[in-house]
């Protein structure tokens, strides 16, 4: 049907006025006295007519009027064309948001979209603010899968420093007892920091733990086998996390597995004359005066290689190996001057290359002071999910008369870990986040339960209308005004994935599912639904069944999980 509108509109365009436009846009309202699609054409073209916008508004509409499809159509504000359609036309377009709730076929022949995130270091616990990379990643990887992109999800895990070299030694001389394969990452995390208290004592140590790295990088077997034991502790533990977060990546090369290909890369640089000796025999990347960018370091004096060396291997073994046709980098904005220098970089190696993008989010902040990092300790992301399940908890004793459940403990994971991930993903992941309890956990208002509570009320109809709610029938009588809303919303759905995958934006989806929410629930509290006379039961029942399926499968984009009752 926009299809249909796009093309008269462009013919009438063309005949009236003579300009050809290369698409008219039809924007969903989902507001009430807006119609139901809108187009702002007239504003777009009438500088260039020199015409008043309401006036080609106005031309505009009384030729689209009498079309198949079209009720009502209007000039509003300052040249805006509004339609409204028949129900018969609303529910042939809703088909394509029933469509849309199933994943697309696959495209095989583009290159897969490679999504680098979650990106931990070895050694360590996640810390909380690792979340953020980790949700908005898989976000992206699942919004990618969906709409028919082969994805690449790749956890492109730090296992590999001078760290190690501190470790090792630690463990050589402190805790040797015990084999690395039965520590914690917490007991890790201590040898590490006792190392440092050491340190300050006996400076010596550093040298030692440069010369236990040197002979890991050498090949030392002993040393090896030590950080292999601490690459193993390391994933089992992130494991169980990322399973709570139904988090899950096709690779977690990282970044030791480049440590025999930057060699070749540095040769290359040097002989494209693009990395040239800086300070001291280091080599660097200089890029020109309006660039704005400074130095690039890709290789130290003493020879080293640096986080940049390994990413530009990468990105030369991810172009060889996949031929992607994106890389996207999904970290915080402390590196944005990193990656714009990285991106700088590699162009000028005059490489053929995919887009590159850094898909870069703000920080993470407690509203309450209580939660924020304790001193030197970094908050571990398991303690705020247990946290965040407790807190759950509490709100379902709250309430314990409005909610129902079958599985209690499954009920509190979800709305806990839900609530937690969407507050993420509900905001824009450009800004700093300001992360509040109360408000993510709320059953009223743009939160993950409020979504989670909408999902079973819908199916909990579905359940009681105790017949087989059939697909969305061929034509209705005029809608009601919250069914028109509630249509009007529904109908949005296609494009909101398109526009949350194409900017890379989780809180598109969110927000719409928010919207969604609220009408479904403002038709829920005037239809009557199950004791409607047919055929008006049977229209808001496949309504309701297709609020279900929307809210359930947008829910999962966003890692989510809605339950059947609660
Ligand atoms: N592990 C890195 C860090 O903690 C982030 C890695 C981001 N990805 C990349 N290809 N550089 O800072």
């Amino acid at each position: 049907m926009f299809e249909f509108l796009s093309e008269r509109a462009r013919d009438i365009l063309q005949c009236t006025f003579g300009v050809s436009v290369s698409s008219v846009e039809w924007v969903y309202a989902d507001r009430e006295g807006f119609g139901d699609c809108s187009t702002s054409i007239a504003l777009q073209i009438a500088k260039k007519l020199n015409l008043k916008p309401t006036e080609i508004a106005k031309k505009l509409a009384e030729q689209l009027r009498g079309l198949p499809g079209v009720e009502r159509i209007e000039v509003a504000g300052v040249g805006y064309v509004n339609i409204w359609l028949t129900p018969e036309a609303l529910l042939t377009e809703l088909r394509i948001t029933e469509k849309a709730c199933v994943p697309e076929p696959v495209r095989k022949k583009e290159g897969p979209v490679i999504i680098d995130y979650s990106q931990p270091n070895i050694a360590k616990p996640l810390g909380v603010h690792h979340i953020l990379s980790t949700v908005i990643g898989q976000c992206l990887c699942n919004l990618h899968r969906h709409l028919g992109y082969t994805v690449v999800g790749w956890n492109y895990i730090g296992d590999w420093g001078t760290q190690f070299g501190k470790l090792a030694m630690a463990w050589e001389k402190w805790g040797k007892s015990k084999p690395v394969e039965r520590y914690t990452l917490d007991e890790l995390l201590e040898l590490y920091v006792r190392f440092h208290a050491e340190v300050e004592k006996n400076p010596a140590l550093e040298d030692e733990a440069r010369a236990a790295f040197l002979k890991l990088e050498q090949g030392d077997r002993h040393l090896r086998l030590f950080w292999e034991g601490v690459r193993s502790v390391t994933k089992t533990s992130l494991a169980t996390i990322y399973e709570r977060l139904h988090v899950h990546f096709d690779t977690d090369i990282g970044e030791s597995f480049y440590e025999d290909k930057m060699q070749p890369i540095l040769e290359e640089g040097k002989k494209k004359h693009v990395f040239v000796k800086g300070e001291g025999g280091a080599l660097v990347v200089l890029f020109e005066e309006e660039e704005k960018l400074p130095p690039f370091l890709v290789q130290k004096a003493d020879g080293a290689t640096l986080y940049a060396t390994r990413d530009l291997a990468q990105i030369r073994y991810r172009v060889d190996t996949f031929h992607p046709q994106a890389i996207l980098y999904v970290v915080d904005v402390a590196q944005q001057l990193y990656f714009q220098q990285l991106f700088a970089a590699v162009k000028r190696l005059d490489w053929k290359l995919p887009q590159l993008e850094h898909v870069v989010f703000g920080r993470m902040r407690f509203a309450e002071k209580s939660m924020s990092t304790r001193k030197g300790t970094v908050l571990k992301l398991e303690h705020v999910l247990d946290e965040a399940v407790e807190r759950a908890k509490e709100v379902i004793a709250e309430h314990r008369d409005s909610i129902q459940t079958d599985d209690e403990g499954a009920l509190e994971e979800m709305m806990g870990t839900g609530a937690l991930v969407y507050g993420i993903l509900s905001q824009n992941r450009r800004m700093d986040l300001i992360f509040d309890w109360r408000k993510v956990l709320a059953l009223e208002g743009n939160s993950a339960p409020y979504l989670q509570y909408t999902h079973a009320r819908a199916r909990s109809v579905l359940r009681k209308a105790n017949t087989k709610v059939d697909a969305l029938p061929k034509d209705a009588k005029a809608f009601t005004a919250s069914e028109r809303v509630l249509v009007g919303v529904l109908l949005g759905f296609p494009e909101v994935l398109q526009e949350a995958c194409a900017h890379r934006m989780p809180h598109i989806l969110a927000n719409y599912l928010y919207r969604l929410c609220q009408a479904f629930n403002a038709f829920y509290n005037v239809e009557p639904i199950l004791k409607a006379s047919e055929p008006l039961r049977s229209l808001r029942l496949s309504l309701t069944s297709l609020v279900a399926t929307v809210l359930k499968t947008g829910a999962e984009l966003l890692t989510l999980r809605v339950p059947e009752r609660m």
